[in-house]
């Protein structure tokens, strides 16, 4: 595991664009997996800033989502969908034929997630997963005990989850309970894994993730047993690291 600690959350954005960069340029028609959140947005900032420079070329690109809120419009403004393609597709020249997220809204959901599993493999698998992290050590939308062997499926979100997501709903009550996510196995089948964290309140979740026994109860805690992983933390997040 290699751990990056960036003077600020500007150079934490630049660095994980570096990385995506550099995969974009040696293989075009790479397939990312992205994450939701506050963290990744300086990301998806950074990236349309190089494509507006025509330094980078999203066209063959193919992008899979971590999860999606179950029962959200498509359209609703909190919707991961949504997020997606307000701070990242609308700017930039992914073909939408070409993004995948797990839609919250189907009828038969084990079949949806059947068929998105199907999907990333037919693809020959992610080749770099970006990961932010909750302070209960989730990753995506895997609340502490979910299984390492888990695969993309159906949750229940977690009281603490629901509680920091509220900043962005009218209150506790609008957001949503359940979730569909990849599962902690279909992220450990990423070919590279890039966590991003920043700010104080995930300093001690970072570190015990990173450094601490590695269980279920924790679920970002498998990373450590992943063959090429990259942690991208601002000082704030990184403090207990060094
Ligand atoms: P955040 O969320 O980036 O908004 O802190 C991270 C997460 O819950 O995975």
């Amino acid at each position: 595991m290699k751990v990056c600690i960036e003077k600020n959350y500007n150079q934490l954005s630049k660095l994980a664009a570096d990385f995506i960069e550099d995969q974009v340029i040696k293989k075009s028609n790479s397939v990312l997996g992205l994450a939701t959140g506050s963290t990744p947005v300086g990301l998806y900032q950074e990236l349309v800033r190089r494509y507006q420079q025509k330094k980078l070329d999203f066209s063959q690109v193919v992008i899979f989502n971590l999860d999606e809120y179950i029962g959200l419009p498509a359209n609703h403004p909190q919707s991961y969908r949504y997020f997606m393609k307000q701070h990242l597709f609308s700017k930039t020249n992914f073909k939408s034929n070409n993004v995948f997220i797990p839609s919250g809204q189907i009828k038969n959901f084990s079949q949806h997630c059947r068929w998105y599993e199907d999907k990333i493999r037919s693809f020959g698998g992610i080749d770099i997963q970006i990961l932010g992290i909750g302070r209960n050590g989730h990753i995506g939308f895997n609340e502490p005990g979910s299984k390492f062997d888990s695969r993309t499926r159906v949750v229940s979100l977690d009281k603490t989850t629901i509680k920091d997501n509220s900043r962005f709903f009218d209150s506790f009550a609008a957001v949503p309970k359940r979730a569909i996510t990849m599962g902690l196995a279909t992220i450990f089948s990423a070919k590279n894994i890039i966590l991003l964290a920043s700010g104080e309140n995930k300093k001690e979740i970072l570190a015990k993730s990173l450094n601490g026994p590695a269980s279920e109860n924790l679920p970002a805690s498998i990373l450590q047993s992943h063959h090429s992983v990259t942690v991208i933390a601002d000082k704030e997040a990184g403090l207990l690291l060094v």
